[in-house]
């Protein structure tokens, strides 16, 4: 199923409770939180207590995305803070087997992410207990930058490897998605859509969501 995820790193910081709002209203399925440590990646966003301050605001699905060198010390910490899904990178340096079942063991959902250079097949071995990978269209730790065309063949890899086990996990892009973006991804295998400055930046988010959601729709048919 389709979902877009809007990303809160394009929104206005001092006011994200209302942010968070708006995106609700505005008909987006999950709230996209990025966490950064300025050490995985050259960046500091927040961390568990900011979410944890934003969660009474929305009912939206949390959708953590931890661009943090040690995911696995904090997975207690963003389930407390009212995470749904946790996705930690495979560069990160805990180990990814033990970081999905802390998540899973929370009650969290799990997903594992990949940068641009880093080959998909090395989530394969976790593939059975995740609901989501998340391909990353841009080099994380910043957002407006553009999407990199060349990821959508990870993206193909991927879809297909799920479908011949028969799983269902959800494959999630991130960066530079926009409306001519949101097509090629969702022409390649891609279901879960992230948006940051596509959403944030327009005057009327409603409009962008349900159109990202029918250019996806038609591309993924
Ligand atoms: C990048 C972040 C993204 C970012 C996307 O490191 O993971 O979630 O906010 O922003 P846009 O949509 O503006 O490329
Ligand atoms: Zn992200």
């Amino acid at each position: 199923m389709i979902k877009i995820s809007p990303s809160v790193l394009a929104s206005d910081f001092s006011a994200l409770g209302a942010e968070a709002e708006r995106m609700e209203k505005s008909g987006a399925d999950y709230l996209h939180l990025d966490v950064m440590d300025g050490r995985f990646v050259p960046n500091i966003t927040f961390g568990a207590p900011i979410i944890g301050a934003i969660r009474g605001k929305t009912s939206l699905v949390f959708d953590v995305h931890l661009m943090i060198d040690e995911p696995l010390k904090y997975i207690s910490d963003f389930k407390k803070a009212g995470a749904d899904i946790i996705t930690f990178h495979i560069e990160s340096s805990s180990p990814a087997g033990e970081t999905v079942d802390a998540i899973l063991k929370s009650g969290c959902k799990a997903g594992i992410s990949v940068k641009p250079a880093t080959p998909v097949e090395e989530v394969f071995p976790y593939l059975d207990k995740l609901s989501m990978v998340l391909v990353m269209t841009v080099e994380p730790g910043f957002g407006g930058q553009s999407f990199m065309h060349e990821t959508m063949k990870k993206i193909k890899t991927l879809r297909s490897e799920i479908q011949r086990r028969g799983l269902e996990v959800d494959i999630q892009v991130d960066g530079g998605i926009n409306a001519e973006t949101v097509k090629i991804a969702a022409d390649a295998g891609a279901n879960v859509f992230v948006a940051g400055s596509a959403v944030f930046g327009a005057k009327d988010s409603a409009a962008v969501i349900s159109q990202l959601r029918e250019l996806a729709q038609q591309a993924a048919k």
